[in-house]
């Protein structure tokens, strides 16, 4: 079957994991083209020329794990850690909810400082104050008995990406006390609670083959996240990956518009990596099919510690110019920004 042909078949049914490896391997520009056009008449017809805006707060960059891409792996000691306190979680929503955003993302590497408790009473004071937004955890991997209490205390949402669905890529990605199963049976247990959730992988991390990335699509479409975040993988300087290249960004664009086209209702961010990637990655993630921004909200004095990968832009929702700037952006490939909770199709209230 041709790329075109492929295209058209996974609009109406999963693809077989040869016939994703065929498309991925094989794509020409004209069938990128296709692919996003499709994927952009999709996202239109659901979600009209909205993108959703999130405000994300960079909670703590203390992390217990040393995934091999990540700057702020334990193991990077070059890496001046900081941890917000509920009082800076706060007042970086109280400014958000001032530009009129409605969802806070909450994100931050496996910092066992917090204690459950403290995570509830922070989701919990949100919730409180701004009764008409959405809080979004991705503070990684926990017990069900943790999920369940952030979720009874009021979180929405949680995003927590797969990295890849292949066990020996990701035991090329992750050190062996990381598991692929666990983060798996993580997103089973997140979907069980009601969380909205999320998924997703980096493109062209070390070791990534087509096979991979067919499998992650193949995964995706049997978990049916809310929500998929895919961006370029990019070096960062002091991680065992440094010497590294980054992810295609044309690569990463192609598989955007593959994941609205076979998930056509889901919250898809032009994200910020693909932005760092290319000044025009995350225009050109919209017009592939992604109808969502995740502007940075954290305070400036952590910004340049809260370093994932090499140059990773800020651009955020610090001031009301920050974002006016955004809308203006969106505005000039047609599109507007969405200041409203932004939730997934499907989701009742
Ligand atoms: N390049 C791109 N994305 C990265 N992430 C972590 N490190 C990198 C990197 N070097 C992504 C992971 C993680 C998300 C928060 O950031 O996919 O889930």
């Amino acid at each position: 079957m041709d790329n075109i042909s492929l295209l058209d078949k996974l609009e109406k049914q999963l693809l077989e994991k040869q016939e994703f490896v065929s498309l991925i391997s094989s794509y020409t520009e004209k069938d990128a083209e296709y692919a996003a056009e499709k994927a952009r008449a999709i996202a239109q017809s659901i979600y009209g020329k909205s993108v959703y805006i999130r405000g994300l707060i960079e909670v703590s960059n203390y992390c217990k794990n040393d995934c091999y891409y990540c700057g702020i792996r334990r193991s990077n000691l070059k890496c001046e850690r900081y941890r917000l306190t509920k009082e800076d979680i706060l007042e970086c929503c109280e400014h958000g909810s001032q530009l009129g955003l409605h969802t806070f993302v909450l994100q931050g590497g496996e910092d066992l400082h917090y204690t459950c408790g403290e995570i509830c009473d922070i989701v919990s004071s949100i919730k409180k104050l701004h009764p008409d937004c959405c809080v979004t955890l991705s503070i990684g991997e926990k017990s069900f008995e943790e999920y369940k209490a952030y979720r009874e205390a009021g979180a929405d949402r949680y995003l927590l990406r797969h990295e890849t669905a292949n066990e020996w890529h990701y035991s090329k990605l992750h050190p062996e006390s990381m598991s692929l199963k666990n983060r798996m049976n993580c997103l089973l247990q997140l979907k069980e609670l009601g969380y909205q959730t999320g998924a997703g992988m980096m493109i062209g991390t070390p070791f990534q083959t087509a096979e991979h990335l067919a499998e992650d699509m193949l995964y995706l479409g049997t978990l049916k996240p809310h929500m998929v975040g895919i961006g370029p993988f990019i070096p960062h300087k002091d991680t065992p990956f440094a010497k590294e290249k980054s992810g295609d960004v044309d690569l990463t664009v192609f598989l955007l518009s593959l994941s609205r086209i076979m998930l056509p209702h889901a919250l898809i961010p032009a994200t910020t990596a693909l932005g760092t990637a290319s000044g025009t990655g995350r225009e050109r993630g919209i017009l592939a099919g992604a109808n969502v921004v995740m502007p940075n909200l954290s305070p400036m004095s952590v910004r340049k510690k809260y370093m994932l990968y090499d140059g990773k832009i800020s651009t955020g929702s610090e001031s009301a110019d920050a974002l006016k700037d955004l809308a203006k952006r969106m505005e000039s490939i047609g599109y507007h920004i969405d200041l409203s909770r932004g939730d997934h199709a499907d989701y009742k209230q």
